[in-house]
């Protein structure tokens, strides 16, 4: 996976939901910090060579795009050298309409021709149908606007049908991948990608920095051997597999933490005790995989951790 200037991309990506406020178009914004520190942390993420985000118009309410807009300009980065994937989520696009002019806002926002990749969830080729998403894809391609097209929150099947029909433009899976949750693992998701040579990009790695506060006996005894952090272990464990989290934070500090977080190795033996865990007393909901509405949707299953744990 390579910026148009020919760059791999970097191991950790940035996260941009929570730049600029969190808040979708349906969701109030919350927790929203001063735009220069957000600014700040782009360039300083983007300077120490964070090179792929994928970001949607929803985020932040607009806030998200407008800012890493700012920062790409202050910063000494070309936008050839950074990898976007422009994220079309269901819960913000009501109709084809709105999804069209999603996508010429995020040319216009980014003053850029083309998107790195363009991402669909699959719940949006549910809620729309094959027969209107894959054709406005495939115009995509057809006008130069996307490099690629990538897929998120999906289940193997989706992911084979959709590798049918973009083959090697398909570049990239977004999934859910934390110590605690391993739902995509466990019904094979990251596997299907390898399979299909289709990357896998992490989301929430850290699940908001929930996980350390968690106090885990693995991560604990882990971070003494290795003198790291919890979240050092979790992203380190994370990379070995060959996946890329994106990461988000506006904390120069973190930003510094999670990058170093690449820099060492664990045995072996360790690798696997980490992707052998599993939480004891964990009871998840049914995860809705097909069709909407049936059971609770990943990113429910991910908030929702904590209250299925018995003591
Ligand atoms: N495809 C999808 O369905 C989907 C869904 C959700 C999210 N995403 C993407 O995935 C990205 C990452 O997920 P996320 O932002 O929800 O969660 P995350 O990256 O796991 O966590 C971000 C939060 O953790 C804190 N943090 C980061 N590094 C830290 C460290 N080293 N120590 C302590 N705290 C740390 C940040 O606060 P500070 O600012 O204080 O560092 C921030 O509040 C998003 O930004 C978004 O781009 C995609």
């Amino acid at each position: 996976m390579k910026t148009l200037s020919n760059k791999n991309i970097s191991k950790i990506g940035i996260g941009s939901y929570g730049i600029g406020g969190r808040g979708h178009r349906d969701l109030k914004l919350t927790e929203k910090l001063d735009d220069e520190n957000y600014i700040a942390a782009l360039v300083y993420s983007l300077e120490k060579g964070m090179n792929f985000t994928e970001i949607a118009l929803g985020y932040g309410h607009g806030n998200s795009l407008a800012l890493f807009k700012q920062a790409l300009e202050r910063s000494s980065i070309d936008r050839e050298d950074i990898f976007f994937t422009h994220s079309l989520y269901t819960r913000d696009l009501p109709s084809l309409e709105v999804i069209k002019e999603d996508i010429a806002d995020f040319h216009k926002v980014m003053a850029t021709d083309y998107a790195d990749s363009t991402l669909i969830t699959q719940s949006l080729i549910m809620k729309f149908g094959e027969e209107t998403i894959y054709p406005l894809l495939h115009s995509l391609f057809d006008d130069g606007k996307t490099r690629y097209v990538s897929l998120s929150n999906a289940n193997p099947k989706g992911i084979r049908a959709f590798k049918k029909e973009f083959n090697d433009k398909f570049i990239a899976h977004e999934g859910h991948l934390s110590f605690e949750i391993r739902a995509l693992q466990d019904k094979g998701v990251f596997k299907t990608c390898d399979e299909l040579n289709v990357r896998n990009i992490i989301w929430r790695p850290l699940r908001r920095n929930q996980t350390a506060k968690q106090n885990w006996e693995l991560l604990d005894e882990l971070a003494k051997k290795y003198n790291k952090t919890h979240n050092q272990i979790v992203l380190n464990w994370i990379c070995s597999l060959r996946y890329n989290p994106m990461v988000m934070s506006a904390n120069k500090k973190h930003i510094d933490e999670n990058i170093a977080s690449t820099e060492f190795h664990m045995s072996d033996d360790d690798y696997q005790r980490m992707t052998d865990f599993r939480p004891k007393n964990y009871h998840p909901p049914k995860i809705d995989w097909e069709s909407p509405g049936v059971g609770s949707s990943i990113v429910t299953l991910i908030s929702d951790f904590e209250n299925h744990v018995s003591q």
